[in-house]
């Protein structure tokens, strides 16, 4: 049973999480050591050797088969070398994002929220890197952080859980349900938060269109990350089995990516799950 929130709006459930972190504390100074044109790269591997798991993440990262390096990478100095600044910059920002996910008691909406989260992240890589070099930057991070809003909903408003169950139940689509229980839709809520955290315009647009691209003054980067997200769903690594195939052929229309290629890309996507369970695990 859904109980409806008489004073719930996206800005309300923003102004309480006062709690959820603006943004990992690594992953600040790491922006910060980037921002200074006489950064060296000690200064960066020592800020992000501070932090274990992160280092940890970033080799196993740096090693997987979205980077496949020719030789094994074992040290983080050759990670930042092999991967380069840029890539190291948004691999501490998404992979420290990865303990928002897990933060306290995990369960399974969290782990389906990463899953998704992380496979949208990789796909929008791989279609950036085939279909358009200029975001192979943005990417990565923008496919890991577009459902924010859904995670921030998850850990803060208390019907949440039960409209991913009723989508689920009921094969609908989360982002409509959540508007009809609501008034309100995690688009909302995530770009209030890239508002909030300063991040990016681009940002900014891309989580708030992402549902529907072609009212997005971003319009090329929101329609990868949008059939990234609806080719993930449509491949089984989606929050519920719905998936939405009108907004899946109008993104792969928009990106001129013929069926052929699509059915590579998922099976590349379902080939690195395979390979790199690991990285999935919070
Ligand atoms: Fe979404
Ligand atoms: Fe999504």
């Amino acid at each position: 049973m859904i109980i409806m929130s008489d004073n719930l709006n996206a800005a309300s459930v923003l102004e309480k999480i006062k709690d959820f972190p603006p943004m990992p504390q690594t992953a600040i100074q790491v922006i910060k050591i980037l921002k200074n044109p006489d950064y060296h790269i000690t200064d960066l591997t020592l800020c992000i050797s501070k932090d274990i798991s992160l280092t940890a993440e970033v080799l196993k990262m740096a090693n997987s088969g979205l980077y496949s390096p020719p030789n094994p990478i074992t040290t983080l100095k050759q990670a930042i070398t092999y991967l380069g600044m840029s890539q190291v910059k948004n691999l501490v920002i998404s992979l420290s994002s990865k303990t928002l996910y897990g933060a306290g008691q995990v369960r399974l909406l969290d782990q389906k929220l990463w899953e998704h989260s992380l496979m949208t992240a990789i796909c929008s890589r791989l279609c950036s890197i085939r279909f358009m070099k200029k975001y192979a930057e943005e990417s990565f991070i923008l496919g890991l952080m577009h459902d924010i809003g859904q995670l921030i909903m998850s850990k803060n408003v208390d019907e949440f859980e039960d409209i991913v169950r009723n989508a689920y139940n009921k094969n609908l689509n989360v982002y409509q349900l959540e508007q009809e229980t609501l008034g309100f839709n995690h688009t909302e809520v995530g770009s209030l938060a890239m508002k909030k955290w300063e991040m990016p315009e681009i940002f900014y647009n891309v989580v708030k269109f992402h549902h529907n691209p072609d009212e997005s003054p971003a319009k090329d980067l929101t329609h990868l990350i949008s059939f990234s997200n609806n080719l993930c769903n449509y491949a089984g690594f989606g929050i519920t089995e719905y998936y939405d195939e009108e907004n899946l052929n109008k993104s792969q229309e928009y990106l001129e990516i013929s069926n052929e290629v699509r059915d590579e890309i998922q099976n590349t996507l379902l080939d690195i799950f395979e390979k790199e369970k690991e990285l999935f695990k919070i």
